[in-house]
């Protein structure tokens, strides 16, 4: 049987009990277990390996919709004795053959880009004291501590790892091995550490108050990797918030604090000296279709109320309440950061910070540290997952 699929995973064969074509053209397939599914006959016609279809190279598809026959239609579909389908297209007359373990993975909704992800667990300090942590070392060496390690940073939006040594590669070699890092106007990897002529306020020794970097930018960086590579420096301890736990709470306790945070716009503008970066949203922000919040929160880069004047006051009214909850010991945990450590969290849902610290001679604090889009990590995560599943 000819059953390439329209990508590289393997399936189980899940063989189907039952299908007809409907009146409307469409094909119902049912499996032994009641689950079903309902295909377009143009979808399946797509999805058809061969020439004009799935090509068995690249598995992706060739037909463009605007050169098909508009009276294209499903001629027959039938069971297979093994279970899987076919079908016969006209006024084509071409017959094509389907894995029942894929069809079956559409009718489970695993095609989607929650796929082979972890679900988002929201926490407070209540249920987490300290970010999951895994050992640096096996990570950098091996694709299942890999995979597992990454499952806790999406699902969690945060996890740690240490023992992975003071080397400033690190934490290129540590992206890389997830994905393309993502550049800024701090280069493509940067240091946090005490400037004298700083061009932010992270390169100070001040407190950094729950925040997420970059909010200047029309889709901030998903994932930031932070690795310490030393701290002889009395504080400067992290902290870390779920942001998802702040707006949770908000929204079911403090309705109209929660829907000024939501609506009220803010110019972020950067004042670089050599860059001007500036957009303009909301300080909880639409997110994607996992994570549904992206949190513009810094407060160095929030420039201008873009609201009418009577509704300033309530925003920075909202704005407190957000830094006071953030901030605060039920939903912001803190935990040292030690050379060796580096930490992964999802730069728009988990707000992160640090105290402030001693700096001199004999007290020193140095991070290097990098960008990713959240698609790396998800595309990489998938795969570790999905190959897991089917091995
Ligand atoms: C930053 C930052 C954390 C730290 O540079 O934006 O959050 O621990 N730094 O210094
Ligand atoms: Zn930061």
């Amino acid at each position: 049987m000819n059953t390439i699929t329209p990508d590289f995973y393997n399936y189980d064969w899940q063989p189907i009990s039952s299908c007809h074509v409907a009146a409307c053209g469409k094909v119902h397939l049912r499996w032994a277990d009641g689950v079903a599914l309902e295909c377009h006959p143009w979808w399946l016609r797509e999805n058809s390996a061969g020439p004009d279809g799935i090509d068995p190279v690249t598995r992706e598809n060739d037909l463009d919709p605007a050169l098909l026959d508009p009276s294209t239609h499903v001629a027959t579909a039938e069971v297979d004795s093994d279970g899987g389908l076919t079908v016969l297209f006209q006024p084509e007359g071409r017959v094509a053959q389907y894995h029942p373990g894929w069809l079956r993975h559409v009718a489970d909704g695993q095609h989607g880009p929650h796929a082979g992800l972890p679900p988002v667990e929201v926490w407070t300090t209540a249920d987490r004291q300290e970010p999951a942590t895994h050992d640096g070392v096996a990570v950098l060496n091996n694709d299942e501590a890999l995979a597992a390690w990454l499952n806790d940073l999406v699902r969690f939006g945060l996890a740690r790892l240490v023992g992975i040594g003071t080397d400033p590669e690190t934490v290129g070699t540590l992206a890389t091995r997830v994905g393309a890092m993502r550049g800024s106007n701090f280069g493509l990897m940067w240091h946090v550490d005490v400037d004298l002529d700083p061009v932010s306020t992270a390169n100070t020794a001040q407190r950094l108050a729950a925040h997420t970097d970059l909010p200047t930018r029309e889709t901030p960086p998903g994932y930031q990797f932070l690795h310490c590579l030393v701290n002889t420096a009395a504080g400067g301890e992290s902290t870390m918030c779920d942001g998802l736990a702040v707006a949770e709470h908000l929204a079911a306790n403090e309705p109209e604090v929660f829907e000024a945070l939501r609506t009220l716009k803010w110019v972020f503008f950067n004042r670089a000296k050599d860059h001007d970066h500036r957009w303009i949203g909301p300080i909880i922000d639409d997110g994607d279709s996992r994570v549904p919040l992206t949190f513009r929160a810094f407060h160095p880069v929030r420039a201008f109320p873009s609201m009418p004047h009577e509704d300033i006051g309530r925003a920075y009214a909202a704005i407190r309440r957000f830094g006071a909850l953030s901030n605060s010991a039920q939903f912001q945990m803190k935990y040292a950061f030690a050379p060796g450590d580096l930490i992964a969290f999802d730069n728009r849902r988990v707000l992160h910070g640090r105290d402030s610290f001693d700096v001199g001679p004999a007290a020193q604090r140095r991070l290097h540290g990098t960008y990713m889009d959240t698609d790396e990590v998800y595309s990489r995560l998938r795969v570790l997952n999905r190959r897991a599943a089917t091995v």
